[in-house]
């Protein structure tokens, strides 16, 4: 039997830093009427916690404790996720380069990621969910209706990600040196590496509108919605 037009369908997007996730997350979720869930800020709201509590991001066990007696929330809004840390609101805090390089190292853990996986697939019961992230086509929901896998150019990436920040030029080589290291751990780590899984659809933004990949992403959206 063929699955009602108006079923609501896990949408699963990957991708590494800088590719343009989150906005096309959005976009997407709001267009569809969907929730966009930003895994990523799981992991950063972890960091951030073990910054705060002095928990070595080589500690896995401690790691995994911290994060049982953690409560990390996520709000879906119109502009991104709020970011939510044992009920206080670390949305902008979370995006700070030292957050963003505690997020890349405590994701590395086994361990962890099982804690977070098992959190972000209770977020998706029920479908009608944009989730974006690093694994979740190939562990999260391996059984997502949509899957893209969003990627760029490494230095079109640097050149976006300076732009969002805003980046003056005296500091821009560092937070090039940043993005790229974090490529670097994001795809080399033992679990859960950044790849696309096999059924994803790879789109390539180099050279393509925010509006351009948006319409690619809806049109299969569209044609899963019809199957
Ligand atoms: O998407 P982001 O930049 O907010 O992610 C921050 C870090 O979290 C990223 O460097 C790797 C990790 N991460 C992950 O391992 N798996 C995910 N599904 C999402 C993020």
């Amino acid at each position: 039997m063929h699955d009602a037009p108006s079923r609501k369908l896990i949408i699963a997007i990957d991708g590494p830093a800088g590719a343009g996730k989150s906005t096309i997350a959005s976009r997407l979720a709001r267009k569809l009427g969907y929730v966009n869930l930003e895994s990523g800020a799981m992991y950063r709201a972890l960091g951030l916690k073990a910054i705060e509590w002095d928990v070595s991001f080589e500690d896995e066990p401690a790691l995994v404790k911290l994060a049982h007696d953690s409560r990390i929330q996520l709000e879906p809004t119109l502009t991104g996720n709020r970011v939510l840390l044992d009920g206080r609101d670390v949305s902008e805090r979370v995006r700070e380069p030292d957050v963003t390089d505690a997020a890349s190292r405590v994701s590395v853990h086994p361990k962890v990621r099982e804690w977070m996986v098992a959190r972000q697939q209770e977020m998706g019961t029920g479908g009608g969910i944009v989730m974006e992230g690093r694994d979740i086509g190939t562990k999260v929901f391996p059984n997502a209706d949509v899957k893209i896998f969003l990627d760029a150019d490494p230095v079109v990436r640097e050149q976006r990600r300076l732009r969002q920040q805003n980046v003056r030029d005296a500091y821009s080589e560092a937070t090039a040196a940043e993005l790229r290291e974090r490529d670097r751990r994001d795809r080399t780590r033992a679990a859960s590496p950044l790849v696309a899984a096999p059924d994803a659809l790879i789109l390539d933004s180099t050279s393509l509108s925010e509006d351009e990949v948006l319409r690619r992403m809806e049109e299969l959206v569209k044609a899963k919605m019809e199957v």
